[in-house]
């Protein structure tokens, strides 16, 4: 068939001049004339996927065969094995911690601190890192695509005060993939890939800022992070080295980019707080390594993200005692009790349809609990405005919160405070009643433990209408 008759639906067509010489346009169907060099009858179709596969040279590419693994060699093949991070919160999150060859996701609001985070992490790690915790000279990788290496080091030394303690972090200075992958290599032949240590880490800052050559997109564009992704997993993965990559997220709170690009990582971490306030919560969406249940908090201060280990003290920081519309809530946050503050204000609208204002919950479950204090108890809020906030900055998903936000409700429209040294939580059903949830005793002991004599849960009240405010 003659070629130019050949209209190939969905494969580009690249443009040759007939003297052999490209004019490298790419048209997606074929034409007369070239549109870029205004050459005639110079479309030549060429097939993008090739049989067999061939290098740039024509030769065909030998590929490796796969390897086969029992159960058993997996196991002793220790590619696999994990090691401490340094920082007690990370490995809290994590699980056992960062694994040889495994590809992590940090993401988070613009602002919160994930290079902060990695940078710390870079300083606290000195490779190779071996289950025995032996260290000797190494090396951290720290791809800056996103900021010059001027900035990062600025940044170690602001967190360290001594770069001379950074001597095993190099900077790389590209947003080009296959220079990173370069980079990767030379360690690698001299490297027992099968030891029980594992000698370099590489830290990508970030995903939406790094381009293949491949891909003539611009970077931060879909295809663009899937391959890019794609080929630094598959370097990753090869040569058994850890990977933690950074991505940003959009305006809704989701990851940017591609939804693949969560399925393609063993573990997406998110940093989330409010970047007004000090506190930094580090949760694990996913995690083919260990729990998803886990939460680290930090605290972000002059000398970067620091541990914390008494968060309730932060959060009831500046607290006004008795005061009317303010209630102390246990939350779970992961697996351990975290006490907050929910503070309501209720007042006359002077709008046809009042408004609801939540900030740190959901305005939907604000609605809901609204419905729930007209039905129950004939609170009349069909004329007042409702406000709620979580004070610290927090976002409060856990529906153990659910009591304390009605109790503050109620609270803030009789002007009443709750009982000193009280404390709730709960999930309010659509009956009135009060639910079970998750780790009851556990908060229970803990709100122990912290000194309230007064907790109001579903163990103390069945239903919201037996609570009294005296
Ligand atoms: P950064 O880690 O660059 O955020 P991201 O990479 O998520 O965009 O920095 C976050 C903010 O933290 C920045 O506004 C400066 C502040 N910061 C501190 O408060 N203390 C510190 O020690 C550092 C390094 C940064
Ligand atoms: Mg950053």
């Amino acid at each position: 068939m003659d070629e130019r008759t050949r209209l190939p639906a969905l494969y580009p067509i690249t443009l040759k001049k007939s003297s052999q010489a490209e004019c490298s346009t790419i048209e997606p169907k074929w034409a007369g004339q070239c549109p870029a060099c205004h050459e005639w009858n110079t479309l030549v179709e060429t097939a993008p996927f090739l049989k067999t596969a061939r290098t740039k040279t024509g030769q065909k590419v030998s590929l490796k065969p796969a390897e086969s693994f029992t159960v058993k060699t997996a196991l002793s093949s220790q590619t696999g094995y994990t090691f401490s991070t340094g920082i007690g919160e990370f490995d809290r999150v994590l699980g056992p911690g960062l694994t040889k060859g495994g590809v992590y996701l940090l993401a988070g609001q613009p602002g919160i601190g994930k290079s902060t985070l990695l940078t710390q992490l870079a300083l606290s790690l000195q490779p190779p890192l071996s289950r025995g915790g032996g260290q000797q000279a190494g090396g951290v990788l720290y791809v800056c695509s996103e900021e010059n290496p001027a900035q990062v080091a600025s940044r170690i030394t602001r967190l360290q005060g001594l770069s001379s303690q950074a001597d095993h972090i190099q900077l790389l200075n590209t947003s080009c993939v296959e220079n990173i992958i370069d980079a990767l290599k030379p360690t690698i032949s001299n490297r027992d890939l099968k030891s029980e240590s594992c000698d370099l880490i590489c830290i990508v800052d970030s995903i939406q800022s790094v381009s293949t050559v491949t891909n003539p997109t611009t970077p931060g564009s879909p295809s663009q992070i899937r391959d890019s992704a794609s080929f630094l997993i598959q370097a990753a993965k090869e040569h058994s080295v850890p990977l933690i990559i950074v991505g940003h997220v959009t305006k809704d709170g989701d990851i940017a980019g591609p939804k693949m690009l969560e399925h393609m990582v063993d573990t997406v971490l998110e940093l989330s707080g409010d970047r007004q306030h000090l506190l930094r919560l580090l949760r694990t969406v996913k995690n083919r390594f260990g729990p998803t249940d886990e939460t680290g908090i930090f605290r972000m201060d002059g000398g970067g993200l620091n541990e914390v280990k008494d968060p309730g003290a932060i959060l009831l920081e500046g607290r006004v005692k008795n005061a009317p519309g303010s209630c102390l809530t246990m939350i779970m946050e992961g697996t351990r009790p975290l006490t907050v503050e929910i503070q309501a204000l209720v007042v006359a609208s002077p709008l046809p349809i009042p408004r609801r204002i939540a900030k740190g919950i959901s305005g939907n479950r604000l609605q809901l609990i609204c419905a729930i204090l007209t039905k129950h108890l004939n609170l009349s809020l069909a004329t007042k405005d409702v406000f709620v906030n979580v004070t610290g900055g927090l976002e409060v998903k856990d529906p153990g919160a659910d009591l304390g936000i009605a109790l503050a409700i109620v609270s803030s429209v009789k002007d009443k405070p709750l009982p000193e040294n009280s404390i709730c939580f709960g999930e309010l059903g659509l009956l009135g009643e009060i639910r079970k949830v998750g780790f009851t005793d556990k908060m229970l002991k803990e709100a122990k433990s912290l000194g309230y004599t007064i907790v109001f849960s579903p163990l103390s009240h069945a239903s919201i209408r037996s609570i009294k405010l005296t």
